[in-house]
Order: C-alpha cells, then structure tokens, then sequence
C-alpha cells in the first residue's frame, strides 16, 4: 500500500475540496449529542429528532451537500461520527475510543473509495488535542489495511488503494499536534509493516527476509545490523537455533540491530522476537487442519523489527537492541528428534520431548547471546510460543511473564495506553520442576498442565538476573478481538507496546 500523506492546517474544515469530510461528536453527561458546529447542523437535527443518530461510538451519518464543489463545504461528502460517553472515563479507555472511531472512519473511506479526507479535529472531553489526534490518526492508518500483494486486480472492480491524504483542521497552536501526527503515522506503519511480514507465507518470508529488512532498516536509520549464518551459529555454539534448523533446506538467520542513543550513558533494552517462519511442529508433526496458520509463527520477529523501525525514526534516548532468530521447523531424515539432547549457547542442555516446542529452543540461544554480548539493563522477548495462552486468555490479552515486577508493571501500562491489552501470569519456582529431566540440565516441554508458564519457565533459565519479561502472543498476533481498526487476520500485536515502552523509557535502576 502506498504511504499516507498527513497534513495540518488552520483553514476551517468546509474550505477544503476533500471526498469526506467528517467531524466527530461526543455525548455529554446526559448521554445527549453534543451538535456543535458543522455544515450539516439542520440534517443531524432532524436525525436526531427521528432518534437515528445519538452520538453514541458507532453511531454514523452520511450526508451529501447538495452545492459540493461550488460551494463551501467544497467535499463531496460529510460524515458525522459519534464518540459516546466519554465522562469519568480513564485516559487509557479515551485512547481506545479515539483509535475505534479512526477504524470507523478508514472502513468509511474505504467502501467509499474516499482517498482524500479531512477531520475536523473534535473535542473528547478533558483529553488533549494532541492525544486526541495521535490516536485517531492511529486509529484511521491502523484499520486502512489491507494485504492485496498475491491478487490479481479486477479491473472491473478495482480494489481500493487505501487512503492517500488526510488533512486534519485544528485551531491554535500546531506544533504538538504536528508531533502527535508524526508519532501515529511511526506506530501505525510499523504495526502494518509488521502484519504484512505476517501475511507473507512461509515461501515469501524466510529467514533471509527478515535479515534483509534489518539490513536495509540499518542503512536507512543508521544503526547497525549483524546477521549470523549457520557457520557463526557453529562456531558461537547456539545448539538450540542449529537443531531446529536441522529439518530444513532454508539456513538458518540470527538478524541482530543496534540501536544507540546520542546520550551518554544511555540504558540498553534488548528485544528478542520468535522468528520462525513455518512451524511445521518437525517429527512432532502438527495436525493438517490449520497447519497453514503456522506462517504466524514468526510474529515475534516481525513485531521487533517494525519496532525497531520506529526506534530509527525516532532516536529516543535509550539503546534498543533487537535480535531476531529466524528458521522454520520442518520435518525430514536430518530433522530433530525427540530424545535428542542439545547444548544451547552457553553451555545450558536440553532433552528434546516434543519438536514441536521448537520456539523455546531458539529463543534461549539468542536471550543467552544477547544478554552475553550486550549486557542490557532488560530483556523483553515476544514470542507466538504456546497453544495453550489461547486456551487461558484467548485471542484478547498477550500473556505476560518475567522475573522483574517493574519490568512487568511497565509493560502492563505500556499496553493498556495503546491497546494491547496484557495479562500476567505466575512464575513461581513450584512450576519449574515440570521442566526438570532426568538425562539433561532441562526438557523442552512440562506436559499439558500450565503450558504457558512451563515455556516461560523454560526462556528464564537463560537470562539469568537481567530483568526479563516474556510476552507470548500466540493468542493475539491473529484473530486479535475485533475492533475497527485491527482486521481479520495477524495484528501487528506487540509493536505498540514495544514503542510505547521505548517512548516512555525512563531510567530502570
Ligand atoms: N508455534 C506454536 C504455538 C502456537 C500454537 C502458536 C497455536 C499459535 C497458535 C509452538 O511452537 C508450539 O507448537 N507449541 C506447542 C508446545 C507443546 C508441544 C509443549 C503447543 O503449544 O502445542
Ligand atoms: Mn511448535
Ligand atoms: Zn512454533
């Protein structure tokens, strides 16, 4: 999809020749429309009056000036939008509205083939303009989405390209809200680059697909991409990537980016991402029905790396370092066995129980390496790791898990400002003991019972005392909760809450 082009300007909203124009009205205490100022004050009253239009979130109004074009309001639509309640409510549950009503406005857009609008920016309550703006914007970019790279183009119904300009009118004072513009169109790119990777299939994005996008990521932002092949995991000794890696044709990549910050003295927060590009479940076969959703798989990566998209345009003052292993787990005479016993990086061994817990392998070779090679203040990895946090959580929060409470407590707020809601989960040593092996220091799985700790507990036995939280996402990556601005399909979970957490950062110890 092209990109957006996002302009600001203090002209009013009826002078500019736009294919909608929208304006956005909230409820005041007595759950009454707040009418406002707009174009169209005699349609919305009589829409009031007949009780079709109520201003609650959803509530829409399509109406066409009959003059457009010759005549201001120049556009040639309107559309006026209800807010809903937006009283005592928290500023976290006010950016959620925000961001739902720019979803309503970008499916709007899109069964119109509207490529340019423009938003009269609306008051919601005590919320800031600026935040105001962020997130409807956000909100707006978020649900323009669509992934129409492997169709062909109907040139009797040619499909929508998205949104080409939004234009947002606001009075007073433009330079924050140019900053809020700026911060919406990063997140909101990143999480659409991120979802788009998820899209790819396993034959489109490989393992060398991720490290050329941090390839190229580097040289834009200039900051520093390491790639590690097969004979660097060789020589470095990560037996966890190399024995995944085992079943297939398509080497094996660990993709490492470095951030670093102008200032001195600068924290370092290292993220981790599951990259597995195809999860096959190896000799452990997965069922048939629903093995090509295992494309997902690598959703982990791509959320860091399109955070780390973000980190480049926006140089916070904080390293990030993010690492990527990246493989698919195939099956074959060459392939993994469960049995098999493996040394992972760092000298930690392993038996294989089931191939098919093959994320937790290659993330602890490159949480044991990172933490090894940069020393950061925390660790936070991402990693579409169990079936069984759909089974606790479904497909609404991201399960949480880590050995810091701050750390922890971090990335709940993280998430709840952008959406993304979390939840944690125990850790307590009790559940360790499942991973015990009679043969090895560790066994890759802990049996039915408690799946997504056991597979935590399994990652916080290579970061040692460096405050770690683990986000699995296997429920949210996909089929996230529906909400207008999150399609069907990956979500691009992950990313605003990595970024929020980076554009928050204050000092951890
Ligand atoms: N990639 C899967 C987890 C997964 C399952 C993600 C469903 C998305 C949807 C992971 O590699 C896996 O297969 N986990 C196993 C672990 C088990 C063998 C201990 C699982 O959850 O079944
Ligand atoms: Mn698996
Ligand atoms: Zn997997």
């Amino acid at each position: 999809m092209a990109a957006t082009k996002l302009t600001l300007s203090s002209k009013s909203p009826e002078s500019f020749n736009s294919d909608l124009l929208i304006y956005c009205l909230e409820q005041d205490k007595k759950e009454k429309v707040k009418v406002g100022q707009t174009p169209a004050t005699k349609e919305l009253k009589a829409a009031i009056a007949l009780g079709d239009f109520k201003g609650k979130a959803s509530d829409s109004l399509l109406i066409y000036p009959s003059n457009s074009g010759k005549q201001k309001p120049y556009a040639g639509r309107i559309l006026i939008l209800g807010v809903g309640k937006s009283h005592d409510m928290p500023l976290s549950d006010l950016r959620e509205q925000c961001r739902k009503t720019g979803g309503i406005i970008a499916a709007k857009a899109g069964k119109l083939k509207a490529e340019k609008i423009c938003l009269c920016l609306p008051s919601v309550n005590e919320m800031k303009g600026e935040e105001v703006v962020e997130c409807l914007v956000e909100g707006i970019l978020l649900g323009d989405y669509s992934f129409l790279k492997y169709k062909k183009e109907d040139s009797k119904k040619p499909s929508f390209g998205g949104i080409k300009e939004i234009v947002v009118s606001a009075t007073g004072s433009h330079k924050g809200l140019r900053r809020s513009m700026n911060k919406a169109e990063h997140s909101a790119f990143a999480a659409r680059a991120a979802r788009d990777m998820a899209n790819e299939p396993g034959n489109g994005w490989t393992p060398g697909s991720f490290a050329s996008y941090a390839r190229n990521l580097a040289a834009k932002h200039k900051m520093k991409c390491t790639i590690l092949g097969k004979n660097d995991m060789k020589r470095l000794k990560m037996g966890g990537i190399l024995a995944v890696n085992q079943g297939s044709a398509e080497p094996p990549k660990m993709v490492i980016l470095e951030y670093r910050s102008l200032k001195k003295k600068a924290e370092t927060i290292l993220i981790v991402g599951k990259g597995l590009t195809f999860d096959s479940g190896g000799v452990s076969l997965k069922p048939a029905a629903g093995m090509q959703d295992m494309k997902y798989d690598m959703c982990g990566g791509a959320a860091a790396l399109s955070a780390m998209r973000v980190v480049g345009e926006e140089k916070p003052h904080v390293n990030v370092v993010a690492i990527i292993p990246a493989t698919d787990n195939m099956g074959g005479s060459s392939a993994l066995k469960p049995g098999d016993i493996i040394r992972h990086y760092g000298g930690i061994t392993s038996e294989i129980v089931n191939t098919d817990a093959e994320g937790r392998l290659i993330l602890a070779d490159a949480l044991a390496y990172g933490i090894k090679k940069f020393a950061p203040t925390c660790v936070v990895d991402l990693a579409t790791l169990t079936g069984a946090v759909i089974l606790g959580l479904g497909h609404h929060r991201t399960g949480l898990l880590g050995n810091n409470q701050t750390l922890v407590d971090r990335l709940l707020v993280a998430g709840e400002n952008c959406g993304e809601p979390l939840w944690q989960l125990p850790l307590d040593k009790e559940y360790v003991k499942q991973i015990d092996s009679d043969v090895a220091d560790i066994k890759n799985t802990g049996g039915r019972p408690a799946g997504t700790i056991t597979a935590a507990a399994y990652l916080q036995k290579f970061v040692g005392d460096t405050p770690w939280s683990h986000m699995d996402i296997a429920g949210t990556a996909w089929d996230f909760t529906k909400k207008s601005y999150i399609p069907k399909g990956p979500s691009g979970t992950g990313v605003r809450t990595l970024v929020d957490l980076i554009r928050n950062w204050k000092r951890f110890s």
